[in-house]
């Protein structure tokens, strides 16, 4: 028994030992607790916490158990560190939970090189070619408004929950672009699908998914974490479906969507031997481009009807400035945002404000470096923290609350910030950005012209601070749809 509690004494003082060696040379951060670090905190309430950093300076320290983990928190640090020295810090760490779960390297989580580098430049040349660039991919997002402003008018009146329209309305515009096809609102199985796309992103991100990684031998036991495994076989098994459909009508000069241009880039790069266009690598980076194609921008757009239920003056003056240059039908286009500046604005401010992705992903530095004066080894974790950048108190009019006002002049013209950072910067920058803008203005638009949305009577207050993993989600809520053409 004594040499039991001697024993545990020596490891917490070798702990205290370890913890202050490495605080005396790492840049400074709230103080971490033997074992566990910062973890209970970051836990406890992420955003508080994230919000924390800045007063540490532009550069701090955290610990998420035993990692010591570099935080960024102004733009100048980030442009330093991820922009002009990109090749250093735009390493992935290596994650057990998505290890366990995937064999394909893909691009979202794949380490710095060689097949990041083919499977992210492929997938933008095929996005640019199916559609963006092209007027094409603006009139399937309208196209797809117009249906989805269908739907909501068939519940016109009753407070319902548009989680499901969402998703299934923005997965539809990846969807056509991946496997040519949307899938109709009242398709079970693709709804069962989406359902499961979100309960992984919750999960992953949440403390089941860092107990995987801190004791990745759970995995030979039962536990919430064997379910995300059965999700992602599920997308797997969907992709791999789609795939061998395709095979059996593939036309090799005419290829059809992002499946098609992949089959074909196998077959040419066939003998090559650096090649990383296998099955697993295409199964891969189809589901990045899938997962990180919709629940990003339909969570955004939840976040957008309830600040537009919150605030109905704002929703009022979009929907005025749309009608008197749109009329009530005409669908609105890229172009329309010169003569649309106030919800223009709109839509910025709801993707500032929303800060779908508070700490940004997690980057590592590819070999050691220096930063600040601080020594990195290789394979130190880094996060950009872009809410920091985006309430950045000397750069935004109005940093803490949801105001358009953050985006235009005195004129009532757009003015853009460039401290605008949803998208992060440097070689890993979001892949979908182009994409996602168009998705989030012709959406919301087209929303806000043909419906007017509130509250249902005597609902109580709605708690906006949602529920923050990696993503930030807004908690369920109930809308009251209004045909606008009805509404005066
Ligand atoms: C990566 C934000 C929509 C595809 C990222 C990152 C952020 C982000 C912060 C991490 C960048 C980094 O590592 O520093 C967003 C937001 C979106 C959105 C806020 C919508 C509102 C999309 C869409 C697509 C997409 C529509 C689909 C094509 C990707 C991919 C990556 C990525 C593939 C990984 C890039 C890499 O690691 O090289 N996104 N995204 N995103 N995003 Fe998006």
């Amino acid at each position: 028994g004594l040499a039991l509690l001697g024993g545990l004494i020596s490891l917490f003082l070798l702990e205290i030992f370890r913890l202050n060696s490495i605080r005396s040379s790492c840049p400074p951060g709230p103080k971490p607790l033997p074992f566990v670090g910062n973890l209970p905190d970051f836990f406890r309430d992420r955003m508080a916490f994230v919000k924390l950093m800045p007063k540490y300076g532009e550069m701090c320290s955290i610990h998420l158990g035993k990692k010591q983990t570099i935080v960024l928190n102004s733009m100048q640090i980030l442009k330093e560190a991820f922009v002009q020295n990109g090749a250093i810090f735009s390493g992935r760490p290596s994650v057990p939970l998505l290890h366990w779960i995937h064999r394909g390297k893909g691009i979202v989580m794949a380490s710095y090189g060689h097949s990041w580098r083919q499977q992210r430049r492929f997938a933008l040349h095929t996005l640019r070619d199916f559609g963006l660039g092209k007027k094409t991919v603006e009139e399937r997002v309208a196209e797809e408004a117009h249906y989805l402003i269908k739907e909501m008018l068939k519940q016109e009146g009753k407070p319902f929950y548009p989680i499901h329209l969402f998703m299934n309305a923005v997965s539809n515009i990846i969807c056509s672009i991946i496997f040519g096809d949307r899938f109709d609102y009242d398709n079970k199985s693709f709804a069962t699908l989406l359902e499961i796309l979100n309960k992984n992103v919750l999960l992953s991100g949440s403390a089941v998914g860092q107990i995987f990684n801190l004791v990745p031998f759970i995995k030979y036991f039962p536990g919430p974490h064997q379910r995300i495994r059965e999700n992602a076989s599920a997308l797997r098994e969907f992709i791999l479906e789609i795939v061998e459909e395709h095979k059996k009508t593939l036309d090799p000069d005419n290829p059809r969507d992002f499946i098609d241009a992949y089959l074909i880039e196998m077959t040419k790069q066939e003998s090559k031997e650096d090649s990383t266009f296998h099955v697993e690598n295409m199964i891969k980076s189809t589901s990045d481009l899938f997962s990180a194609g919709t629940e990003t921008t339909a969570n955004t757009l939840r976040w957008g009807l309830i600040y537009m239920m919150n605030h109905p003056d704002v929703q009022e003056r979009c929907h005025e400035e749309i009608v008197r240059v749109l009329g009530f039908d005409r669908p609105p286009c890229m172009d329309d945002r010169a003569r649309l500046p106030y919800t223009c604005a709109t839509v910025y401010e709801i993707q500032r404000y929303a800060n779908i992705i508070p700490l940004g992903l997690v980057h590592i530095t590819t070999e050691p470096t220096q930063l600040r004066g601080y020594h990195l080894p290789a394979g130190t974790d880094v996060w950009p923290n872009l809410t920091a950048v985006m309430t950045d108190k000397e750069h935004w009019k109005y940093p803490d609350t949801f105001n358009p006002e953050n985006f235009l002049d005195e004129k009532g013209q757009f003015c853009k910030n460039d401290y605008f950072l949803p998208f992060s910067l440097g070689p890993r920058v979001c892949l979908g950005e182009t994409l996602a803008r168009t998705e989030l203005f012709i959406f919301f638009t087209s929303l806000l012209q043909r419906i007017k949305y509130s509250w249902p009577p005597g609902a109580p207050p709605y708690n906006t601070e949602g529920i923050v993993g990696v993503i930030r989600s807004p908690l369920p809520f109930n809308t009251i749809c209004l045909s606008r053409e009805t509404t005066p």
